[in-house]
């Protein structure tokens, strides 16, 4: 797949945030931002110390956990831009070494495991849109888009297990659309969404992989380029979604 997405329905000179640019989808969104004739500013957020080749990217560092860390990083995008049309939340856990692993029975359940996903998966990303959504541009297509997962899907859960994971991702569902009818009545050309990455090759998905055949195992790269391609197919009036990486809308 070409690494050169269309982002034309944007228009021109975008300003686009990414959070959890140092993550495997996170750093892959925005190498293929970095490159696009259509982007101007990119900044690249991340917990960790990040540094970029290209001269498009501003590295900041956020704790998402840390309301003062998303307010620090807000005022330093805008004392450099003016607007911005792509926030992108690409921060998530799924493990954390020995401390935080999926669930497979009620079990498992612990309130100290939960409480971090649930700060991380769900409460760190209300709280970037809450000091974000005021940032899109008005009277121009402009998103703000979390990465969900197809587990989150009250609908589709058949299997069970993954208490946290899961939950914390429906509840993300949920403040994606609520976030986005306060947002069409503010904002009626900004979209509010959430996008399912496919199964890709991270480190979040690295020990579960065992059951994923070869050709449904996505690479970075190919699994940022969907979701730019979705992003793009978008309309306003499409808010509050939750999108695959093949636009297909996800029940939830
Ligand atoms: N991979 C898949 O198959 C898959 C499937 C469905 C959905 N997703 C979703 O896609 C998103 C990205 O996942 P990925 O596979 O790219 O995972 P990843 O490679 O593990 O990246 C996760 C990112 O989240 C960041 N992060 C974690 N806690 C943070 C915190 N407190 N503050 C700031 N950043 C924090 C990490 O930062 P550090 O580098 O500092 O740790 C890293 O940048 C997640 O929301 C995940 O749930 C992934």
């Amino acid at each position: 797949m070409s690494s050169l997405i269309d982002l034309k329905s944007f228009g021109r000179d975008l300003n686009v945030a990414v959070f959890g640019a140092t993550g495997g989808i996170g750093k892959a969104l925005t190498l293929s931002l970095s490159t696009n004739p259509n982007t101007q500013s990119i900044f690249a957020i991340s917990r960790s110390k990040n540094e970029y080749a290209s001269p498009k990217i501003t590295s900041l560092q956020v704790d998402i956990d840390n309301e003062h860390d998303i307010v620090r990083v807000a005022k330093a995008v805008m004392s450099t831009v003016s607007e911005l049309h792509i926030v992108l939340i690409a921060t998530g856990i799924l493990h954390v070494g020995d401390n935080i692993k999926p669930e497979k029975s009620w079990r498992a359940l612990e309130r100290v495991s939960m409480e971090a996903v649930f700060r991380v998966n769900a409460i760190g990303p209300a709280l970037v849109a809450k000091h974000f959504l005021p940032l899109l541009a008005q009277n121009r297509k402009s998103v703000f888009a979390a990465l969900s997962a197809r587990v989150g899907s009250i609908e589709d859960n058949r299997l069970g297990g993954w208490y946290a994971y899961r939950s914390s991702k429906a509840a993300l569902n949920m403040l994606i659309r609520t976030l986005s009818i306060e947002l069409a009545r503010l904002n009626p050309s900004a979209l509010c969404v959430g996008l399912h990455p496919g199964t890709v090759n991270t480190s979040l998905s690295k020990p579960y992989q065992g059951s994923v055949s070869k050709g449904r195992l996505f690479s970075v790269e190919r699994s940022a380029n969907h979701l730019l391609n979705v992003l793009n197919s978008l309309q306003p009036e499409q808010s509050g979604q939750v999108f695959a990486w093949d636009g297909k809308p996800i029940p939830f």
